[in-house]
């Protein structure tokens, strides 16, 4: 683990807010793209705080902050609860959100209605869809077309991770790395302004990198890629477990919350908690008077 504490957090107040053409900037120079995924106002402002570039209300918040097994149980009024509060933790990252299974895959026009509603009810700067057949293209270049960004997804995609065999690397032989690269490049010609490239082997993502004009960010995909994205809780230790093999952990936020609420419980039990320097006080003769009328 990398010690987290030996990093100063640059906190600057003239940042200015993540664009279109700065994120397009940054991958003409070579500049690395930091993105994290966030659900909430604490985990919001701990990415503005790091000066993060793309923040991603990740439907791995279904899982991470929502406790259901999978993502695709998510619906989409809960993910706009979510992606309000990251909203309001946020001033300089650029926020997308991703767009829930069964939320977009029906039709070209429920892909933009639920595309809007991200915009319009929870301020985000653009939506992410999983998947690059001709349905997942089709519905990206309605939504593109509507105006909003989209960021598309190709490996590892979760919403349909049963019909992909499960939780596992995608691309492992020719055929399905030339579908991935085929798909990629579907998206990109749809109109998404950057893609996310997950669980795949590096040498396929290394092997596409040169034809991708937008922005690719990996997640398990090698150092390639114009940037990186790791899931919140994952980064953290906020969950029980290991996670993916591309998982690095870079502090035990669990055990540090075990162990508090622990101590609360213990302290509690043992009556050490509250101690005399938790009490309010009252005045000497405040506190006659109350005596004195409440046993009238
Ligand atoms: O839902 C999510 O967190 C994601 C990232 C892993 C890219 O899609």
């Amino acid at each position: 683990m990398s010690s987290a504490k030996s990093i100063q957090v640059p906190v600057d107040a003239s940042r200015l807010p993540m664009t279109l053409p700065r994120l397009a900037e940054m991958k003409r120079l070579g500049e690395p793209v930091v993105m994290v995924t966030a659900y909430d106002y604490p985990s919001a402002r701990a990415a503005e705080a790091a000066g993060v570039d793309l923040v991603l209300v990740g439907d791995s918040g279904a899982m991470t902050v929502l406790g259901y097994p999978s993502t695709v149980a998510v619906e989409t009024d809960e993910m706009l609860v979510l992606t309000r509060a990251a909203r309001r933790g946020l001033r300089t990252p650029f926020l997308i959100a991703d767009l829930p299974f069964g939320s977009y895959e029906v039709s070209d026009e429920q892909a933009v209605a639920t595309a809007m509603r991200f915009v319009k009810e929870a301020g985000c700067d653009a939506v992410k869809l999983e998947g690059g057949n001709a349905m997942s293209v089709a519905r990206a270049r309605a939504i593109v077309t509507a105006g909003i960004p989209v960021m598309g997804h190709v490996g590892l995609t979760p919403q349909t991770s049963t019909a992909l065999g499960g939780y596992r690397a995608q691309g492992r032989t020719s055929a399905a790395a030339a579908r991935i690269e085929s798909e990629a490049l579907a998206l990109q010609d749809a109109g998404c302004f950057s893609i996310v490239f997950e669980a795949m082997p590096t040498a396929v993502a290394t092997a596409i990198m040169p034809k991708m004009d937008i922005v690719v960010i990996g997640i398990g995909a090698g150092p390639a890629t114009d940037g990186q994205v790791l899931v919140f809780h994952d980064l953290l230790g906020i969950r029980e477990g290991l996670g993916a093999r591309f998982v690095k952990r870079y502090a035990n936020i669990q055990d540090e919350m075990d162990a508090g609420v622990a101590a609360f419980a213990a302290d509690v039990r043992t009556r050490r908690y509250p101690a005399p320097e938790h009490d309010y006080s009252i005045e000497p003769e405040e506190l006659e008077r109350f005596r004195r009328d409440s046993a009238a």
